[in-house]
């Protein structure tokens, strides 16, 4: 199964492709969730295009398409919430507090609603990657979790449904963010193992674009998310979040930069 909010573009379509690829059924569910949304976030405003992404699903020989309504997937009643406590913390934990409960919740329910043997992630996200893969460790959970590694458009940018909130010139620096990343890890082969080094070229890259407003760099352990300062020979997780104004948009990539790594370095995310 591949789990999205729907507004599907190349980014999702390559975890499908992978799921049609790997095994005889695939299931695609679209629920834009309201409980990974804040009260201040853009619940209202995300971008719902079922017809299209029907059409897309049926072309792509999907075999089920599940679209649950939020009170079916919420009647009233519902109080349970799934914490997975110390990776939902940091990162965009910290700057979205709630969010990574609600991701856990409904990735949950929609587990054991498809009762999947695969389910399919986008590298792109990597710390709800690194969520699920604890919380399918918790739990119990009988499904194989699978990462994608991240689909970017040409000229970098790493393709998402909030993309399309970019002005024209917001969307022609947005590059900045991939270029930034690939300097480091240009650093990182050269030898550079020093965490706040690391940061530090990241940093420097993205605030010499006016229209970017860094909201934080990490270099972290991917299994743990934990943030370094100390320098450490096992790989490492980078991960930006950039704003255009309203327009928050995420990046990652893991040291040793290995691209398509598919069954590679992504194993590392999480990895319980
Ligand atoms: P959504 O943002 O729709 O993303 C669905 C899946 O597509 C996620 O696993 C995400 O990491 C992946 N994805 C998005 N952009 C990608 C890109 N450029 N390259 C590769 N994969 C990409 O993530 C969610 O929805 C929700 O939190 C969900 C898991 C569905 C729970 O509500």
């Amino acid at each position: 199964m591949v789990p999205t909010m729907g507004a599907l573009h190349g980014g999702h379509l390559s975890l499908i492709r992978a799921a049609r690829h790997e095994n005889d059924a695939t299931i695609v569910t679209i629920f834009v969730n309201p409980t990974q949304f804040g009260p201040s976030e853009d619940f209202a405003a995300y971008p719902r295009t079922l017809d299209a992404d029907l059409a897309l699903l049926q072309s792509e020989g999907v075999d089920v398409v599940f679209t649950p309504t939020v009170n079916e997937l919420y009647p009233p009643g519902f109080q349970t919430q799934i914490d997975v406590a110390q990776v939902s913390q940091g990162l965009e934990g910290e700057r979205r507090p709630g969010h990574f409960q609600g991701v856990a919740t409904v990735v949950a329910k929609l587990f054991n609603l498809t009762r999947p043997t695969r389910a399919y992630f986008g590298q792109k996200d990597a710390q709800q990657v690194v969520v699920i893969r604890r919380m399918v460790a918790d739990l119990n959970s009988r499904v194989d979790v699978v990462v994608i590694p991240t689909v970017r458009e040409d000229d970098g940018t790493a393709m998402s449904s909030r993309n399309r909130f970019l002005s024209a010139e917001q969307r022609a620096v947005s590059p900045v963010i991939f270029r930034a990343l690939r300097v480091a890890a240009s650093r990182y082969t050269a030898g550079e193992r020093h965490p706040a080094v690391l940061r530090n070229v990241i940093r420097s890259l993205v605030s010499a674009e006016p229209l970017a407003e860094i909201d934080y760099v990490s270099i972290a352990d991917p299994r743990t998310l934990r943030e370094l300062s100390q320098p450490v020979d096992s790989p490492l997780l980078a991960s930006v979040a950039v704003r255009f104004s309203k327009t928050r948009l995420l990046d990652n990539m893991l040291f040793p930069a290995v691209l398509n790594d598919r069954d590679g370095l992504s194993g590392t995310l999480g990895a319980v």
